[in-house]
């Protein structure tokens, strides 16, 4: 899949967080690799009354904000403004639309032009944006639209807004953006899993005893509780982010990677989760919810103050355990857990494997823990494989636990492109293997609705926890009624 010649990216919500936060800063640094097609242009669609310098000029202070000093280079940030257009749309208002069309239309080789729709906007407008774009003539075959997440918050809502979109693009068209998909040390799962034969023997159930897989961040919810409060950890997170980590751990090897066999491959591993029947959600998740507490030394506010009321059910932290019901995976736990306001922000996918069946060293000091591999998503990009082994001297066996380190950053040495900057790429070129599929987010929600259902019906709120912590005590009593704990984060 070749690079267009020729691209217009209208971004819909374009003087929005995400589009000055990560969409732009992401185009610019394509842009310093030479990456963007050369007479690219970038659209930005908002109600907003700036003109084109004065969208321009925000743009500049938030580049200046989001992209590291060492990779700002005023002759491209030059050239990225240049390429920056703002459209003011009410999208009631004919006017608008007629704006766009015109601007679009206005370009040399408008037919061969890939244009693409990126909708960094409520979900609710998704289907309309797509109608009206629709009948102002500026959908073609080789159109695109990008979704952000959430993609509704029910399997019923998801579904409405796939058939609306699904009515003016086909599926070809339609990229569904789970950025946890973009990272590099994602997608290095598949190749460490794939393009090595020494894990592919002991990844079953044979091997491996559990799995565990936490996305821990110590930031609240910020400004963005109005969002947050009607969603929660488990839509937030859980059901795209987090399960999307469980399929490339779970899934089996595609014959060859390409747009559809990795989706078809994790498609598999979702419809095999085990169903969260009620009795299964009480026992096997935990909801919390962060009171007052400390990161880093400093006092922070309660779930509450930062939202600026009471009375919210909504849990900030989920620790949930589930099983792949197949051949591979029957009977090993999938431990998961995410949480705002922790005492660290980390994530980290761990494979535990069975411990020796055999203690054959009599008399031996320290212990045999048993192997794991730890799979830094990040910060600090890498990979771990804790092994057991002798400390070296005279008199008996003593053994000692160490690591084998693989960091990105020593062994790479340079910067880990953020994952919109693959994932906009892909799109441009029109490759959507590492885009969810609808099949995808309708069985990821078809998982976790009943979860959500439960919830709603208990009368027991989430379970607080102190800003600052790693969540609830429950979330640690799910695992060691199961004679197990959850590994340190990064240790
Ligand atoms: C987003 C969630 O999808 O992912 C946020 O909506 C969350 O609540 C974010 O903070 C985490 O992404 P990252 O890349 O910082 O781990």
């Amino acid at each position: 899949m070749e690079m267009p010649e020729t691209c217009d990216f209208t971004v819909f919500g374009g003087t929005g967080d995400l589009a000055l936060r990560k969409l732009l800063p992401a185009l610019y640094l394509r842009d310093h690799e030479d990456q963007l097609p050369r007479d690219c242009r970038i659209i930005a669609v908002s109600r907003s009354e700036y003109d084109d310098t004065a969208y321009r000029a925000e743009v500049r202070a938030s580049l200046q904000r989001h992209v590291d000093p060492a990779d700002l280079r005023e002759d491209v940030v030059e050239r990225l403004l240049s390429r920056l257009h703002h459209v003011s749309l009410d999208f009631e208002d004919p006017e608008g639309w007629h704006l766009l069309h015109g601007l679009l239309k206005d370009r040399p080789s408008y037919d061969e032009t890939v244009r693409v729709y990126y909708l960094a906007v409520a979900p609710s407008m998704f289907g309309e944006i797509c109608a009206r774009l629709e009948e102002i003539g500026a959908v073609d075959p080789q159109a695109r639209v990008v979704m952000e997440k959430p993609i509704g918050h029910d399997l019923a809502s998801a579904r409405a807004v796939n058939e609306s979109v699904g009515r003016v693009f086909e599926e070809r068209q339609i990229f569904r953006i789970d950025h946890y998909l973009g990272k590099e040390t994602v997608q290095n799962l598949l190749v460490t899993r794939f393009a090595n034969t020494f894990l592919e023997p002991l990844w079953n159930s044979s091997w491996v005893d559990h799995v565990q897989i936490t996305v821990a961040e110590s930031l609240g919810v910020g400004n963005r509780g109005g969002y947050y409060d009607s969603a929660g950890a488990l839509r937030d997170m859980v059901q795209n982010h987090l399960l999307q980590l469980l399929c490339l751990v779970a899934m089996e090897p595609p014959t060859y990677v390409d747009r559809e066999t990795v989706r078809d491959e994790k498609l598999k591993v979702l419809l095999a989760l085990r169903p969260m029947t009620p009795e299964i959600v009480d026992r096997d998740t935990v909801r919390g919810c962060y009171a007052a507490g400390e990161v880093d030394g400093e006092p922070v506010p309660s779930y509450a103050e930062d939202l600026g009321r009471d009375g919210s059910r909504t849990e900030t932290f989920v620790a949930l355990k589930t099983e792949v019901q197949n051949w591979r995976w029957a009977g090993v736990p999938f431990y998961l857990r995410t949480g705002k306001r922790m005492d660290r922000r980390a994530s980290e996918i761990v494979v535990v494997l069975k411990r020796p069946p055999h203690a054959m060293f009599p008399g031996a000091e320290g212990v045999t823990t048993a192997n794991r591999l730890h799979i830094q998503v990040q910060p600090d990009e890498g990979m771990r494989l804790h092994l057991t082994v002798k400390e070296p001297g005279p008199g008996g066996y003593r053994l000692r636990p160490v690591s084998l380190d693989l960091s990105y950053a020593t062994a790479f040495g340079q910067r880990l492109p953020d994952a919109y900057e693959r994932l906009l790429m892909d799109v441009m070129k029109g490759n959507p293997t590492l885009f969810m599929r609808r099949d995808e987010v309708e069985a990821a929600w078809a998982w976790a609705e009943p979860i959500l259902r439960r919830w709603d019906e208990s009368p027991v709120p989430p379970l607080d926890y102190p800003a600052g912590s790693a969540g609830p005590q429950a979330a640690a009593a799910l695992l060691e009624r199961d004679g197990r704990t959850w590994q340190e984060l990064d240790a």
